[in-house]
């Protein structure tokens, strides 16, 4: 059967992936906390993406910004005029939703009614409205769809408003306007400001980039799909500067090296796609998304931008400090390029959605056995290098030695893999403990391995077995936990 996002979130729950933020005051809206296998899954994806982007990269150097910054920044970089969703209430059930996402669903339905020439027309027109910020020509939209309210049923609408997806807040005791400072909607501006600081003190030459992984917040309107739309959340984004002129070229090759990470880490080739963008950024002059099949279709993981000078130049106009570049290398002239602003292809993932795609895609409901003994093994086939645990030691029973020899070998495991050991039930059930949260090796210590020092891997996918002297589990585990 086909995996429902419900199952998801159950599995999340139920195995200390991902609890709802708050839940014993019945949660808060579009927040999430990770439990004590999520932690460990999301901090791998993020080593495993910091070690792609700086470790693997002579030319990129990773920074932590903070999360608050001078209110001008988003001034600059165009979030406080353009950051914007149209919205629209229903009078009768009072409910709030994004005019964009209402036209959308409509589309899509068209599509799944074999109409899909009437779809793409639909979109299009939203396209040009929302261009145009003719939001009274976008109400005229939903009421000519006859596009009803989900909860109340009926077509009773609001004028369409923009509304800015920034949360604020107040810096220091006395609540005036010069106060108000913003929550981060992007980690990217934190790299934009400091691109000379790196620049300088690191030597940088272009092209080179700076890469950063940290939280940003969005007050989405629509909070729906479990992670897929926090207002707290977490991005990892990259910036590559380089020289104007050569920003397609650049676009193309991280769009590909991006695409290879996703691969590399597990996700399947056929639930990846491109997807380019119509509707661009008020940044961007090329934009393309990386998108996986969710349960609820396929959904942008990863946006990559060629952002101009757009960021930089705004900075350099609003802080009056200069944000050039002298770049000694010589034209086609024999001249050096000199000094410049520099163009930015980013990168931007966010950590949260390729949490949900990694576990999606290992969450496996299979039917093993035969005859009488058919059941359904639910596991998490997890790359191992995510997997919270490598590695589970299993003593068979407690007595007669078994349980001491087994904790011996999970301690000279744990300061190369995260081992677990666990004597706690009949084996059989310890194995599904494990592979309900995707630990990839079990290792079993029975009466042999007393006698000649040998044990028994238990391989999660396959759940075949083989005998292994101890002294090479380290050797042969550490290359498989690898990326
Ligand atoms: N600096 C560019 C930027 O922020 P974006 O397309 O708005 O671009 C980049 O966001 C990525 O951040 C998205 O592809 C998505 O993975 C993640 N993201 C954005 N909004 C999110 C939200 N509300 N919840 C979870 N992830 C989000």
């Amino acid at each position: 059967p086909a995996t429902s996002l419900q199952d998801i979130v159950g599995h999340a729950k139920e195995y200390g992936f991902v609890f709802p933020s708050s839940e014993i005051y019945d949660g808060l809206q579009a927040v999430y906390d990770y439990g004590q296998n999520g932690v460990e899954l999301k901090n791998n994806l993020k080593a495993a993406w910091w070690k792609a982007m700086t470790q693997l990269h002579d030319n990129i150097v990773g920074i932590d910004a903070a999360i608050f910054m001078h209110p001008l920044t988003w001034k600059a970089s165009g979030h406080v005029d353009g950051f914007n969703d149209p919205m629209i209430d229903n009078k009768d059930s009072k409910k709030r939703y994004r005019a964009d996402q209402l036209l959308e669903g409509k589309a899509e339905q068209y599509e799944a009614e074999g109409q899909a020439e009437k779809g793409k027309a639909l979109l299009t027109e939203m396209g040009r409205l929302l261009s145009a910020e003719d939001l009274a020509g976008v109400r005229e939209l939903i009421i000519a769809e006859n596009i009803k309210c989900p909860v109340s049923g009926t077509a009773n609408w609001t004028e369409v408003r923009q509304f800015n997806l920034m949360f604020s807040t107040q810096v220091g005791s006395v609540a005036e306007e010069s106060n108000l400072i913003y929550l981060r909607p992007e980690t990217a501006q934190g790299i934009f400001v400091n691109f000379l600081n790196v620049q300088k003190s690191g030597r940088m030459k272009i092209p080179f980039g700076i890469a950063q992984i940290g939280k940003a917040f969005r007050n989405e309107i629509v909070a729906r799909q479990f992670t897929f739309r926090m207002r707290e959340f977490e991005q990892m984004e990259m910036q590559f500067f380089i020289r104007p002129g050569t920003e397609m070229a650049w676009y193309e090759s991280w769009k590909e090296a991006r695409m290879k990470f996703h691969k590399a880490i597990g996700l399947p080739a056929e639930k990846l796609k491109f997807h380019d963008h119509d509707k661009l950024a008020h940044y961007a002059n090329a934009a393309v998304d990386i998108e996986y099949q969710f349960p609820f279709g396929f959904r942008e993981m990863e946006g990559i931008h060629s952002r101009t000078d757009f960021d930089l130049r705004n900075h350099q106009e609003l802080s009056k400090k200069k944000q050039q570049y002298f770049d000694s290398d010589l034209d086609e002239n024999g001249k050096p390029y000199g000094n410049y602003i520099p163009y930015v292809v980013e990168t931007s993932v966010g950590a949260d959605r390729l949490f949900l795609a990694t576990f999606c895609n290992a969450y496996t409901v299979e039917t093993v056995g035969e005859g009488d003994n058919v059941k359904e093994r639910t596991y998490l086939k997890l790359h191992p290098a995510l997997a919270p645990f490598k590695v589970a030691v299993l003593p068979l029973v407690k007595k007669d030695g078994l349980a001491e020899k087994a904790q011996a070998i999970a301690n000279s495991l744990k300061s190369s893999f995260r081992t677990t050991y666990d004597d706690g039930a009949a084996i059989g059930k310890r194995y599904t403990r494990q592979d309900l949260i995707g630990t990839p090796f079990c290792i079993a210590v029975d009466y042999q391995t007393m006698e000649d020092d040998t044990v028994t891997i238990r391989h999660r996918d396959t759940m075949e077995q083989e005998r292994v002297a101890i002294s090479d589990l380290k050797e042969k585990i550490g290359y498989q936990v690898a990326i």
